[in-house]
């Protein structure tokens, strides 16, 4: 049998290897402790809190309305929950685009405050004077092409990028600039296959694909997206490794019934009081755990 090798927090530099020795970047977006210590335990690389969640965790059409400290929230919710994986958080939309200086105050905070390990921002050549800052405040950054969301009003929707020549140049050349200021990565969103490829290609720093195509370093998908907890939502570019939707739901309404027709709880859900009459079945012994709890029940006292 093989033997277990004990894992390690996955770090900045361990992902930039991963380029160099051929291995696929595995990223997935994150937003509490509970998915979070789940994606954990499955050997990914980078758990994104992505800032997506304006839309799968706040129920926006796009991310604009999320701010600093939403994000700082949903991390630390995340960060507590993570033994192994690389923490990368979303520098939300109008948290970096004004100078520099408040992109390095609000990436600080993420750092300080959320407990990123790196932060993700958007954008090309107008964003380099921030990466520069925050870089060299020591702090690790994943750069952002293609469609990037916050641009969502400049694209007139969320639309593939760079399908003709001019715009494809401007994103290979901004893919260099971001290496050159810093970047220890680049996600490449909505762009032909082919270019990503070649973008990837041209690069030492790993590209993480989504709608990107087989040829980036690494992909990621957003965790809803991925286990088709969302079945009004199915792009292209998602592969659905679950169907989860409807599951979720038959449990619900499974809940909703029992509790109508007073089938749950049962008496192996309920408590006695000493000496009481009212049937419930022995209380667990609170020992029995193969691990320890992560939340407290209210066993016997
Ligand atoms: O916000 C997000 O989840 C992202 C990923 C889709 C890359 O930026």
């Amino acid at each position: 049998m093989a033997e277990s090798i004990p894992r390690k927090p996955v770090t900045v530099p361990d992902i930039l290897a991963r380029k160099r020795d051929g291995v696929p970047v595995v990223m997935i977006t994150a937003y509490d402790a509970t998915f979070a210590r789940l994606i954990d335990a499955c050997d990914v690389d980078i758990v994104l809190v992505g800032d997506s969640l304006g839309m799968v965790m706040q129920g926006h059409e796009h991310t604009l309305e999320v701010t600093v400290d939403h994000m700082i929230y949903h991390a630390r919710c995340v960060r507590r929950a993570l033994r192994c994986a690389h923490l990368t958080v979303d520098m939300p939309f109008m948290s970096y685009q004004a100078s520099p200086d408040l992109a390095v105050t609000n990436a600080g905070r993420l750092i300080k405050e959320g407990g990123a390990a790196s932060v993700k921002l958007e954008g090309g050549a107008q964003v380099l004077p921030a990466i520069e800052r925050i870089v060299a405040a020591g702090i690790p950054v994943m750069g952002h092409l293609g469609l990037t969301p916050q641009s969502v009003h400049a694209f007139g929707g969320f639309k593939v990028q760079a399908r003709d020549a001019q715009a494809a140049e401007r994103l290979r050349n901004e893919a260099a600039q971001l290496e050159q200021a810093g970047c220890f990565s680049i996600v490449l969103e909505g762009i032909p296959a082919a270019l990503a490829t070649e973008v990837s290609a041209s690069l030492s720093i790993p590209t993480i694909g989504i709608g990107a195509g087989n040829g980036c370093d690494g992909q990621v998908l957003v965790m809803q997206d991925l286990l088709g907890l969302d079945d009004s939502f199915k792009p292209k570019f998602v592969k659905r490794y679950a169907t989860l939707a409807d599951p979720v739901r038959d449990a619900f309404s499974a809940f909703a019934a029992e509790v109508r027709s007073r089938a749950f709880p049962g008496p192996e859900h309920s408590f006695a009081s000493k000496n009481s009459p009212v049937a419930a079945a022995p209380d667990p012994d609170p020992n029995d755990h193969a691990e320890p709890p992560r939340r407290a029940g209210y066993g016997p006292r």
